[in-house]
């Protein structure tokens, strides 16, 4: 499923990302592009402007934290279903997190990342590295049906 040159793209990608800055950036990307996702963080406190959204500590340490489960995957690149298989129970049970909102991250991410790496987030690197969110994407829905 994975050729050699992708798990390189993948791991190499991941070396370079520091999961502190580019989570933080992500999950508060997914927060102002689409605000309806805030319904999911009311416990974060304010969320009200772009500024409280960047400036948000609960969000920045939520982002990282998001990040780190991503870190699993690319640990894990042969058994990421598994790998995902409590988290998807849990967003689906106990968080109510409606699966579409998986995808948004994933872009928000992707973005992120092509804001950061600029030209060397090559065609062929973005190719490999949405491939592998798509899988995590799945994983993480795995568990809803
Ligand atoms: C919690 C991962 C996407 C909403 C969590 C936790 C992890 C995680 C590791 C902590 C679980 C625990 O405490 O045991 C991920 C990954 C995602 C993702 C890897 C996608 C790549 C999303 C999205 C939303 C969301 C898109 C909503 C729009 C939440 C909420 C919590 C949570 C509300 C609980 C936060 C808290 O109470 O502190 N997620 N998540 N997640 N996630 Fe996700």
């Amino acid at each position: 499923f994975w050729s050699q040159s992708e798990r390189s793209a993948i791991a190499d990608l991941w070396d370079k990302i520091d999961v502190d800055e580019i989570g933080p950036q992500a999950l508060a990307r997914v927060l102002i592009v689409y605000p309806w996702t805030q319904r999911y963080f009311g416990k974060f406190g304010n969320l009200n402007s772009v500024a409280a959204i960047l400036g948000n500590p609960k969000v920045a340490a939520h982002g990282k934290v998001v990040l780190n489960a991503l870190h699993n995957a690319v640990q894990n690149l042969d058994n990421i279903k598994a790998t995902y298989s409590k988290l998807s129970q849990l967003h689906c049970e106990i968080l109510n997190v409606d699966p579409d909102n998986f995808r948004l991250l994933a872009d928000c991410l992707t973005i992120v990342i092509a804001t950061k790496f600029g030209a060397a987030f090559t065609p062929e690197i973005q190719a490999t590295w949405q491939k592998f969110l798509a899988v995590v994407v799945a994983a993480l829905s795995s568990r809803y049906f």
